[in-house]
């Protein structure tokens, strides 16, 4: 498809068909809110994203000042460097699109890039360092939903970020914690050590992490927009640094990022319907089989062992299908339709056994381990009814731990959600077949799961990072959600994860006890707990029968609601 036919295209779903359909139909009549609701992983950036509503933002203006706040203060966890995908809802004419800024692999990248001479992955090069690195898509999302939904300028967006870069901001225990993990890589890069790190060591809390380089990229972009971090002298500098360090990044691949606008997954559950991320996400996919195998049980009145077992049924058979079929939907043809058909789920669930568990390597399937809080998701709504939420990431924490020098941007490590080799587990233990192998300007198959879920009497925001955990921790709430659980009980919910391979069911300490487990074990199942807790789940819920609009940050990370 030629560019301007692209641009047509685009012009079409987004501005004159929901324009023809509201003159066809009327004027769709906007709710408004009595406050509006931002919950994300910083308190930080939720003042920031409040400070752009009060100074006349809305919800998606409030997204990019939240996003970019987070890129300064969470930046282990997202940033200019990484990518990610926005769900947006305007209220004006109902319309939803996915904003994707998933980063792409680099034009010179091939299939076997991270093989050694034996023709076995080297999971260290897909996982730090400049070659680790896919391109940057977050700065072009954010410069896009500026123009196109947007009421203000990135200049004023933007701005409570570059304060935050300029001044410094506390660091807390969640960074200390990362930057101790990632600490050898992170040496190696001179610039992210100087940044990131006190005399070479993990700073500890209550340190101040003023970004400078950062802030003046912040500022360029202010007021070049895209332009001003994918050309000119911002662009050289990242070439310079990633190709002097061993990457492969040329001038033609930051040239031609493009964000795509793609049509979120949509779908019914028992009463609720699901907006959730598209392919190259596999996030709403997986959400909506898993659903819809759950949909022929009655979760409701089941006994809790039972409900937990045809949930973990579930997972198995909707996470096999994310390995065997699952990729850049511009790359492979993925079969969509059939993954979210009822019939499709009918057949799944003729295979489901209520007395015992299928081992999965009793699933035709692929031939073939953890994550926590890394990656970042923000909910906000409007006083207008306008919604985001929005899952960003730079993979790893703190990514490649690579900053190219001079320009204070944190590179991803999102290459290594390629399957590096078809069979091979990449770092989340996620097993991934031809649909998913590394090919020039592709994109690697995501978890990443910002949904929206709508009732008869009210909708939900939600998502989190985590992995590949992220796509069960979204079924967990929804779940929670349809049984009538609050905000915060949905944030603060014990979770469990089965991924098909490996054939483990992994939970949260704490969430089964001891007879469950054993039970579990009984019925075949592999019941792992896991040392601590993982997730940071952001949700903002409004009950439109009792004008009630909470919000409410996960109690496992260090974030913060607001409702005003
Ligand atoms: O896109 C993905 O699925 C991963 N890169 C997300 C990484 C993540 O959530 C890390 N958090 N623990």
């Amino acid at each position: 498809m030629s560019a301007s036919q692209k641009q047509r295209d685009f012009y079409w779903q987004t501005r004159a068909i929901p324009l023809l359909l509201a003159l066809l139909c009327g004027p769709v009549t906007a709710e408004t809110l009595p406050k509006a609701a931002i919950a994300s992983a910083h308190p930080l950036a939720s003042e920031a994203g409040q400070s752009i509503l009060s100074a006349g933002g809305n919800a998606f203006d409030a997204a990019v000042a939240v996003a970019a706040a987070l890129a300064v203060v969470e930046p282990m966890n997202s940033g200019l460097g990484g990518g990610g995908f926005w769900l947006l809802h305007r209220a004006a004419d109902g319309y939803r699109t996915m904003i994707d800024g998933r980063e792409t692999a680099p034009l010179s990248a091939g299939k076997t890039l991270y093989l050694g001479k034996d023709g076995s992955p080297n999971p260290a090069l897909s996982i730090e360092g400049p070659l680790a690195a896919a391109i940057p898509g977050s700065v072009a999302a954010m410069a896009h939903i500026a123009t196109h939904y947007g009421k203000l300028p990135l200049k004023s967006s933007l701005a409570p970020a570059i304060r935050y870069a300029r001044t410094g901001f506390t660091s807390g225990p969640a960074y200390q914690r990362t930057a101790k993990i990632r600490l050898q890589a992170l040496r190696s890069s001179p610039a992210a050590a100087a940044i990131f790190l006190r005399n070479n060591e993990a700073p500890e809390p209550g340190s101040l992490i003023v970004q400078t380089d950062l802030a003046d990229t912040l500022e360029l972009i202010a007021r070049d927009g895209a332009a001003g971090f994918y050309q000119g002298e911002l662009a050289k500098r990242l070439l310079a640094g990633v190709n002097a360090a061993g990457g492969i990044w040329r001038a033609e691949d930051l040239l031609s990022y493009r964000v795509k606008e793609r049509e979120p997954i949509r779908g019914q559950y028992r009463g609720l319907t699901i907006t959730s991320a598209a392919p190259p996400s596999s996030g709403g996919i997986a959400i909506l089989t898993m659903l819809n195998i759950l949909s022929g049980y009655d979760l409701a009145t089941v006994d809790t062992l039972t409900r937990t077992h045809l949930i973990v049924e579930a997972m198995r058979r909707a996470y096999r299908d994310r390995a065997l079929y699952l990729g850049d939907p511009d790359y492979v043809k993925l079969p969509q339709q059939r993954l979210t058909h009822p019939d499709y789920a009918a057949g799944l669930r003729a295979s489901l056994r209520p007395d015992k568990a299928t081992a999965s390597e009793n699933l035709p399937g692929v031939e073939w381990p953890d994550q926590g809080s890394d990656t970042t998701h923000f909910s906000i709504v409007d006083k207008e009814g306008n919604r985001v939420a929005a899952t960003l990431s730079l993979n790893y924490p703190f990514g490649a731990c690579f900053v190219p020098p001079g320009t204070g941007v944190l590179l991803n490590d999102e290459m290594d959600d390629f399957t590096a080799k078809p069979g091979s587990a990449n770092a989340y233990g996620l097993v991934g077949a031809a649909a998913n192998t590394i090919a020039p300007g592709k994109r690697p198959l995501s978890s990443m799961s910002p949904t929206f879920i709508d009732t008869d009497t009210g909708f939900a925001i939600l998502g989190t990072p985590g992995g590949s955990r992220i796509i069960n921790m979204v079924l967990l709430a929804i779940l929670a959600y349809a049984d009538g659980q609050s905000a915060p009980e949905i944030v603060a919910a014990p979770r469990f994860h089965h991924q098909y391979l490996p054939d483990t069911l992994y939970f949260e300490a704490g969430q089964f006890d001891t007879f469950m487990e054993e039970s579990l074990a009984e019925l075949g199942h592999h019941p792992s707990a896991i040392d601590g807790r993982y997730g940071n789940m952001q949700v903002i819920l409004w009950n439109r029968t009792r004008q009630i609009l909470e919000a409410a940050s996960d109690p496992r990370g260090e974030g913060a609601a607001s409702v005003q």
